[in-house]
């Protein structure tokens, strides 16, 4: 190297990184907000009751999904599809949209908070509610039922979080399953789920027992996530050949709007108008 070549002139790009609960987050921009402010209070709450101690990371999934990464944002905002696509969730009663629950966003509605309890199934009354849907069936048994085997480890009684943090983070907790997912994206026809499956450090046998088996709910082959992978597949293939065309239908009054019900599209809307203000799409047409 010449004489004046600056070592320091020449180092790696530097990203912006801050943390939360131990969670890093990094960025590429440096006139993006602090990520407290980037967060908002909701989104904190949730990511501070997660991860409130000490974690162990348990192994992790990667699963490729052909389809564009904006269909699994959807997908993880939408209250409404888990319990009619999961027959899992619903038959077991892990998650039914007739359960006590909450669609909430941040100020800005970039991020979406979805939860539910469990312990307010009805099963009676949820037939009703269900009438003849196929994916609604409580008298399914499973040979072995230590799969559902879990303990309530939160005091609010809370079985159900998913959390997505704008563009590409999911926080999630269901049952015991704990987990983080990142949506890598490939292409605009291609994304990469990269899952993050973990526990706490302080976990007994147990618990640890509990987790694992549960983990054979979510993943790229979970008994209730693997039909998410699939749903994106099926909606790419069905608008990758209808490019002009266009179709909306706005359910729930097609407002950005909080719900204290788990029947509602408001989360994917305000997805939708802050990913419109980012890369300038104007709503006119
Ligand atoms: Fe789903």
């Amino acid at each position: 190297m010449p004489g004046d070549f600056d070592m320091k002139q020449h180092g790696l790009r530097k990203l912006r990184a801050e943390s939360i609960g131990g969670l890093v987050f990094a960025s590429f921009s440096e006139t993006v907000e602090p990520l407290l402010d980037f967060l908002g209070p909701v989104v904190i709450e949730h990511i501070e009751r997660i991860m409130c101690k000490p974690i162990k990371v348990l192994g992790d999934q990667r699963q490729h999904v052909h389809g564009n990464w904006k269909l699994y944002a959807e997908n993880t905002r939408d209250p409404y599809h888990a319990s009619l696509l999961h027959l899992f969730h619903n038959t077991f009663g892990l998650y039914r949209s007739t359960q006590t629950g909450k669609s909430v966003m941040d100020a800005n509605k970039r991020h979406s908070l979805l939860y539910s309890i469990a312990a307010s199934n009805d099963d009676a009354a949820d037939k009703q509610a269900y009438g003849d849907s196929r994916t609604f069936n409580t008298e399914f048994k499973l040979q072995d039922m230590s799969l559902l085997k879990g303990r309530q480890e939160f005091d609010d009684g809370i079985t159900l979080v998913i959390l997505a943090v704008f563009p590409n983070l999911v926080l999630q907790q269901i049952q015991n399953t704990l987990a983080v997912r990142q949506i890598v994206t490939k292409g605009t026809d291609a994304f990469e789920l990269v899952w993050t499956h973990f526990g706490y450090a302080d976990d007994d046998a147990e618990m640890q027992a509990i987790r694992q088996k549960q983990t054979n709910l979510i993943g790229p082959a979970g008994l209730i996530s693997m039909e998410d992978g699939e749903a994106v597949e099926i909606v790419q293939r069905a608008v990758i050949g209808e490019m002009q065309a266009k179709s909306y239908i706005a359910m729930g009054g097609g407002r950005a709007d909080d719900a204290d019900h788990l029947v509602t599209e408001g989360s994917i809307v305000g997805f939708w108008e802050n990913y419109e203000k980012l890369v300038g799409y104007g709503t006119a047409s």
